[in-house]
């Protein structure tokens, strides 16, 4: 064959490949034009066979036109396959939905003790009718524990309470109403004083509504003509808050060593509504805090002049409030760190 014979016949076979070439659209059209093109059937494998038999002088050029043609005929099937792999994978991404990322881990996230939601219940309450937060440490002096809110070494008060001494001064604290003690010592006699002070506290006392360890809310106001009709007001507005409006709230008659009058406070009964259940005791109240004015004897302890201000106070039992709200029948459980009574209070 000669150098021009071959030069228009690879003229036609790249024609006619690229004609093929437009028509292929899957792997089978794919396999045809290589095998038309590049199998051993192909001119171009003849080509390459006739090599041998092309005059000397020629054998230079023919093998270049050949080579070249090869590479145009790979080039066009390489881009091809290409083209339809790419279509093969689009095609697959599209049919098979599969998520293949890794779900997230779930974060397990808290719920709050219920006591915690209590005090702060009780605790942005108050601050809504303009208290303040104040803390004290829980191992406390003797003195600011008892002497300060008048019960003396020798008062029977400290029967109930003086249960964890630590030394010949220090305590921790049987009640959160040494507060009042530091508060009055840092105002110097100055006042208003209006302030509310949650915090955990010690006795000798366990059985299914007592424990050892629990938390009480103090609250403290001074100032001039504070009264007991300010007391009542604001334990009935703190009391509905935490129950509910439908809740009665009564007072009575008490005994504090460090509030003169005193009282205890009682809600109605939840369970039965006042009628009478074994919750209530067949009462149809429950005790839920004490309270008082205090008494001249701890102003003028604490630098106030009681001639000229009064002041109230209460103390609240808050894990008395969580076992009534959340009907919870044994005081442990708060203890416990169980966290399958925890999670009940989760909100999730
Ligand atoms: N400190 C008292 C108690 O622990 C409660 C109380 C506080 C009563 C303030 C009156 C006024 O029982």
């Amino acid at each position: 064959m000669s150098i021009e014979e071959l030069k228009k016949s690879v003229e036609e076979i790249i024609e006619e490949a690229n004609k093929q070439y437009s028509n292929i659209d899957d792997e089978i059209s794919l396999n045809e034009f290589k095998n038309n093109f590049l199998g051993k059937k192909s001119s171009l494998t003849s080509f390459f066979s006739m090599m041998k038999d092309v005059k000397s002088e020629d054998k230079k050029a023919f093998g270049e036109i050949v080579i070249k043609l090869k590479s145009v005929l790979n080039e066009l099937y390489e881009k091809k396959r290409n083209e339809i792999n790419e279509k093969k994978i689009d095609q697959r991404m599209k049919e098979e939905k599969v998520d293949i990322s890794l779900p997230g881990r779930e974060e397990k996230i808290g719920s709050k003790h219920p006591i915690k939601a209590v005090i702060d219940d009780i605790v942005s309450f108050m601050m809504s009718l303009g208290f303040s937060l104040k803390e004290g440490p829980e191992v406390e002096t003797e003195v600011n524990n008892f002497e300060l809110v008048n019960i003396p070494l020798d008062h029977p008060a400290r029967d109930m309470q003086d249960s964890f001494s630590i030394d010949d001064n220090l305590v921790l604290r049987s009640h959160t109403s040494c507060i009042q003690a530091r508060v009055m010592k840092e105002m110097r006699g100055d006042y208003p004083v209006k302030i509310i002070c949650p915090g955990k506290v010690y006795r000798r006392d366990s059985d299914a509504t007592h424990s050892h360890e629990f938390f009480q809310i103090e609250g403290l106001v001074i100032g001039e003509k504070v009264n007991m009709s300010h007391l009542l007001q604001t334990l009935t507005l703190l009391l509905k808050h935490i129950f509910g409006e439908k809740r009665q709230v009564r007072f009575r008659p008490s005994y504090f060593p460090f509030t003169e009058p005193s009282i205890e406070v009682d809600i109605s009964c939840a369970e039965c509504n006042g009628k009478g259940c074994h919750l209530c005791k067949n009462t149809g109240f429950i005790e839920v805090l004490g309270a008082g004015m205090v008494h001249p004897n701890v102003l003028r302890l604490n630098g106030y002049d009681d001639k000229k201000v009064q002041g109230f106070a209460f103390g609240i039992g808050v894990d008395r409030i969580a076992m009534l709200k959340y009907k919870i029948d044994d005081i442990k459980n708060f203890y416990s760190g169980d966290i399958n009574f925890l999670r009940q209070f989760s909100k999730e």
